[in-house]
């Protein structure tokens, strides 16, 4: 029987057990400040990769999206416009502000928020615009970067999915004020669990720092309200080991992502995403549509092609809109938002990470072949 293909899975080697083993054996763990050693090498080279001033590590990507909703100073009252076909997280970091999540509708193609469905939701209580690099793909931002500046709003691109896409040769996480990445097991890179904001901005900057440090401008001096988001020494050693690697990781995704859509190319009945032709996706997950199909329908597909040891998955079955703390609290339901819950019916995703090996790419495409026929 064939090994089952995961939908992700972290590359760790000698690098990163070394680099965890110095850092054990040297004593410091953590600083108090968030600014170990380790921490800061591992944010300046981030900041070096993403071609961006600053980058803050933190301890998740929720983390790096909460202080940076902070450090622009929403609060109560105001509004953060997002797509809903996201991770909760994205929402939950405006929600975590006392700010309220408006939801603007997908394009059908990108599967992201765009200028026109961000205007549509604008009001005189937007303080903030999340672009979700959904699944490694860019999202447009200049058209979305020019009506935020008309009206002086800040852009907090989610990056979490994204690390080392492009755009018009900029890297996602250095086009909004703030980028957000996370280095959650299944991601890209990974710190076990860990987060960064990337910014040009040094108030932006220096706020960051001090909102994951209990709001200290220096040891036990807080200046702000702030929260425990440090990083420890241990994951930024393993982020720092995962940075070296990432292109090489990168260029097999994106081996892999051009194998899988050249393999299935003759399945009429989906659609394969496309990267943008000025910039390149980070293939966090190769996600196609079922086209024509109801929810009912993609998830037999998609049970039976984790029957055969593919574990396709379904990002996202439920929009944050219909999720029900949100259907609650915000009062959404369904046909809110007809684009994202048609994408959410149809969609499904397979793996393109660096472990799949160019057989498992037939080996995928042929199942799917014969399974829709
Ligand atoms: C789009 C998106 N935003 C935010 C997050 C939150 O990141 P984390 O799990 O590191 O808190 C994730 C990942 O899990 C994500 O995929």
């Amino acid at each position: 029987m064939r090994n089952y293909i995961r939908i992700n899975q972290p590359c760790i080697g000698k690098e990163e057990l070394r680099a965890v083993e110095e850092v054990l054996l040297s004593g410091v763990l953590t600083d108090k400040n968030g600014m170990g050693p380790r921490v800061m090498e591992f944010e300046r080279a981030f900041a070096n990769f993403i071609g961006v001033k600053h980058a803050i590590a933190v301890s998740s990507g929720t983390a790096a999206l909460h202080a940076a909703l902070l450090a622009v100073g929403v609060k109560a009252g105001d509004e953060v416009v997002m797509p809903s076909f996201t991770f909760s997280a994205t929402a939950e970091a405006a929600v975590l502000c006392g700010a309220k999540p408006v939801f603007a509708d997908i394009d059908p193609d990108s599967l992201s928020i765009n200028a026109d469905a961000v205007s549509r939701v604008l009001s005189n209580k937007t303080k903030a615009i999340i672009p979700v690099h959904l699944y490694g793909q860019p999202v447009d931002m200049d058209p979305i970067l020019e009506i935020a500046r008309e009206r002086g709003i800040a852009v907090i691109e989610d990056a979490a999915q994204a690390h080392g896409a492009s755009l018009g040769g900029k890297m996602v996480g250095s086009m909004g004020d703030m980028g957000c990445f996370s280095f959650y097991g299944t991601k890209n890179m990974t710190t076990g669990e860990g987060g960064m904001v990337t910014t040009n901005d040094d108030d932006y900057a220096e706020a960051l720092r001090a909102i994951r440090a209990h709001g200290e401008s220096r040891p036990y001096w807080s200046v702000r309200l702030g929260h425990n988001y440090r990083m420890t020494e241990i994951s930024a050693a393993i982020g720092l080991a995962q940075l070296q690697k990432l292109p090489g990781m990168l260029e097999r995704r994106r081996e892999n992502a051009a194998r899988l859509s050249e393999a299935l190319g003759m399945v009429g009945k989906l659609s394969a995403p496309k990267a943008p032709e000025n910039g390149s996706s980070s293939w966090y997950v190769y996600t196609v549509r079922f086209v024509g199909a109801n929810a009912g329908r993609r998830n037999k597909l998609v049970e039976k092609l984790r029957s055969k040891n593919i574990d396709a998955q379904v990002y996202y079955e439920t929009p944050v809109h219909l999720m029900p703390f949100y259907m609650e609290r915000f009062g959404l339901g369904m046909g809110a938002l007809p684009e994202t819950e048609k994408a959410s019916r149809q969609v499904f995703s397979l793996p393109v990470h660096p472990m799949v090996a160019p057989d498992d790419i037939e080996y995928m495409a042929d199942t799917i072949r014969k399974l829709i026929k």
